[in-house]
């Protein structure tokens, strides 16, 4: 690295909805940046100057990184020998029984031990549970002969973005920097310093791991305590929303929104990878992730109940689902909610039709998904979906019930039984 921290050569491992972006955010500020990226057909898209991701300005900024010639994707570990500086962006998913599965980082971490030098710097962004970092670092330790801290530096740098607005927050997002030495933290503020406008805080790693888990450990609780005043307002006969807005006029109060579920590569498996290491855990945090896992079940119970109001037999019923992707205007499908619920009522039903603007084999049109079917339910709140004109889509129904999982729909539309996570007074 330079001593101004704004050259040098850096690698990128794992070019995937963060790795890609970080790469290209290091290459337009003027590094040499080479991504390392284990799927082929994503290091020749990316070559060619397309992304693999849907996402704000991705392609422009794309483009404008490989025409500069400093980003440069490959498959070849023997292409990223000796880098001033590896940035790891691995997945680091859950196992079916919910313990972290970090093979992917450890095989990330063993091509960077291999391919590193005297004075590199190693940093880890991906989420990680407590302890991880030292933990990586002393396989290093033991793969390259080099000493941490003293050979190499190494840090924990978490990444906060939402997709959807990616490229601004990687710039105006405050960042912590977690390193297993001060001097680590330091190396790698100045190096983030060259695109990071935000505020940037120093720590140790094992801080910014339990940071990083807190935070979404914070979200995913406050959304279960949303969805349990949800489940209330049917018992009291009320709009929860209308509730939550009035609460949320409290200067101290800020309640989170109620919906189908929690989904995402990041908020359902988070708690468990702050919990995994634990000796012990004390129950609120595990039972705000079982509350959220229900979601796709409680919304399964208000289709039903419509299908039985209308006397519609669940085994003669079409159901449109609208939106897979688990958050709004994203085609990001990991962990969605509407997967779980489809395939909670797929064996219930006659068939389950799907239509999502950003995810690939679904109905090519919101019309062609309707037609003939007794039920719409929305599963994402993409834009779109909330300018929908429900009474025309009515026409094209055999049965008019909408089961509304997102809040995409203020008011019943005219013609419809209409049903809603939370609305109690419908
Ligand atoms: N996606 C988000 O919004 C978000 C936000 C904050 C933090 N994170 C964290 O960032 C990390 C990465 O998440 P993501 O969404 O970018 O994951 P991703 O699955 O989109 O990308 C990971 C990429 O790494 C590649 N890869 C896996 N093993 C590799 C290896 N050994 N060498 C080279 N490449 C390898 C995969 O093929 C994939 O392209 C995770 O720990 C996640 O929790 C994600």
């Amino acid at each position: 690295m330079g001593k101004d921290g704004q050259s040098g050569e850096i690698a990128v491992i794992g070019l995937g909805y963060i790795g890609l972006p970080t790469a290209i955010m290091f290459a337009n500020a003027g590094f040499r940046v080479t991504g390392y990226e284990v799927r082929k057909e994503v290091v020749d898209k990316i070559n060619s100057g397309k992304a693999h991701i849907v996402e704000p300005e991705i392609e422009e900024l794309l483009a404008r990184a490989i025409e500069s010639g400093n980003l440069r994707a490959t498959s070849d570990p023997g292409e990223i020998r000796d880098k001033d500086a590896y940035i790891i962006c691995v997945q680091t998913p859950l196992r079916k029984d919910k313990t972290p599965d970090l093979s992917y980082l450890e095989n990330a971490v063993k091509t960077v031990a291999k391919a590193m030098k005297k004075g590199s710097l190693v940093v880890i962004e991906s989420t990680v549970p407590p302890l991880t970092t030292v933990k990586m670092a002393k396989l290093i330790e033991e793969l390259s002969g080099l000493k941490a801290g003293e050979d190499f530096h190494m840090v924990h740098a978490p990444e906060r973005v939402m997709p959807g607005r990616i490229f601004k927050e990687l710039v105006y997002n405050s960042r912590i920097f977690g390193g297993i030495t001060p001097e680590s933290s330091e190396m790698a503020e100045k190096l983030y310093r060259s695109f990071v406008r935000g505020q940037t805080f120093k720590t140790s790693s094992t801080v910014s791991e339990v940071v990083k888990l807190m935070e979404n450990t914070f979200r995913d609780v406050n959304i279960a305590l949303a969805n349990e005043f949800a489940f209330l307002a049917h018992q009291y006969g009320i709009n929860v929303f209308e509730a939550i807005e009035l609460a949320n006029t409290h200067p101290r109060v800020r309640v989170h929104r109620p919906g189908i579920g929690v989904g995402g590569h990041c908020l359902p498996k988070d708690p468990h990878l702050l919990l995994w290491p634990a000796r012990e855990d004390f129950g609120l945090i595990r039972l705000a992730r079982e509350v959220n896992d229900s979601m796709p079940l409680f919304t399964k119970d208000l289709l039903f109940a419509a299908l039985k109001e209308l006397n519609v037999p669940p085994e003669d019923a079409v159901v449109t689902v609208l939106g897979l992707a688990y958050k709004g205007d994203s085609d990001d499908t990991r962990n969605s909610p509407a997967k779980a619920f489809i395939d909670a009522i797929r064996d219930d039903v006659k068939a389950v039709k799907t239509y999502d603007p950003y995810v690939g084999g679904t109905s090519g049109s919101v019309e062609e998904a309707v037609e003939g079917s007794d039920a719409i339910v929305v599963a994402t709140d993409h834009t779109e979906f909330k300018s929908l004109n429900w009474e025309e889509l009515g026409k094209l129904m055999r049965t008019r019930i909408l089961v509304d999982g997102r809040h995409v729909v203020e008011e019943p539309p005219r013609g419809f039984l209409f049903k809603g996570i939370g609305r109690g007074d419908c």
